[in-house]
């Protein structure tokens, strides 16, 4: 019986849903995201390693993730990397690391789905160096009222079906409450997803 973070189903559907969307375009967001990290780099929730490519080979990343069969999905590609990957089965919202570890952390469509992201976001908060960044891509509330009404309808059915995704976070909330000011803001499709930089206050 899978644990509440293992959904094998979903890991399944993402591995065809990303192959098809990084082919659209998908990849070169993942390499502005990673692709000039240097240092040791934590990823929260790396899923099935689609960033690990990017990376240059100055980067040490130690990436951590609760679903073992995303995790079991990442391994060839963390082989693959030009970068060293080390791979955590763990809870970002209870990070295993000493406080100021890391340079960088990244967080790449998993504010959405993390059950407490405000307590995920403190633990990165916690384990960046204080010259540390945290670089993001997400899907957030839509900034105009008559999606972010659809997203909150949908939400329910929505969450159910991708595994605890939520359509409607409002994660420049939860980043501003970990102590983070966002920095090179990247709005994109009206709004819903955002890139971008936060450093500690
Ligand atoms: C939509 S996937 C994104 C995967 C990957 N970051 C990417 O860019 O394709 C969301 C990921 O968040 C992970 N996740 C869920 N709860 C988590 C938690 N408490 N800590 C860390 N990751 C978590 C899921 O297991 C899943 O791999």
């Amino acid at each position: 019986m899978p644990s509440a973070h293992e959904h094998p189903v979903f890991a399944w559907v993402y591995e065809a849903l990303t192959a098809r969307s990084d082919s659209r375009g998908a990849d070169k967001m993942r390499s502005r995201l990673v692709g000039s990290l240097s240092g040791r780099v934590l990823e929260i929730g790396f899923g099935n390693g689609l960033n690990f490519r990017y990376y240059p080979p100055e980067a040490h990343v130690i990436g951590i993730e609760p679903d073992w069969e995303m995790l079991r999905r990442s391994i060839p590609r963390a082989h693959a990397a030009r970068a060293k990957i080390d791979l955590i089965s763990g809870d970002g919202q209870a990070l295993p690391f000493r406080d100021a570890t890391f340079d960088a952390a990244v967080a790449c469509l998993v504010l959405c789905t993390i059950p407490d992201a405000a307590a995920a976001m403190a633990e990165v908060a916690r384990v960046l160096k204080p010259e540390g960044k945290l670089y993001f891509v997400e899907h957030v509330r839509a900034p105009g009222r008559v999606l972010a009404t659809f997203q909150d309808l949908v939400d329910p059915l929505w969450s159910r079906t991708f595994a605890g995704c939520h359509p409607n976070r409002e994660t420049a909330a939860v980043l501003a409450r970990a102590g983070f000011r966002v920095e090179d803001v990247r709005p994109s499709m009206r709004g819903i997803f955002v890139g971008g930089r936060a450093v500690l206050e």
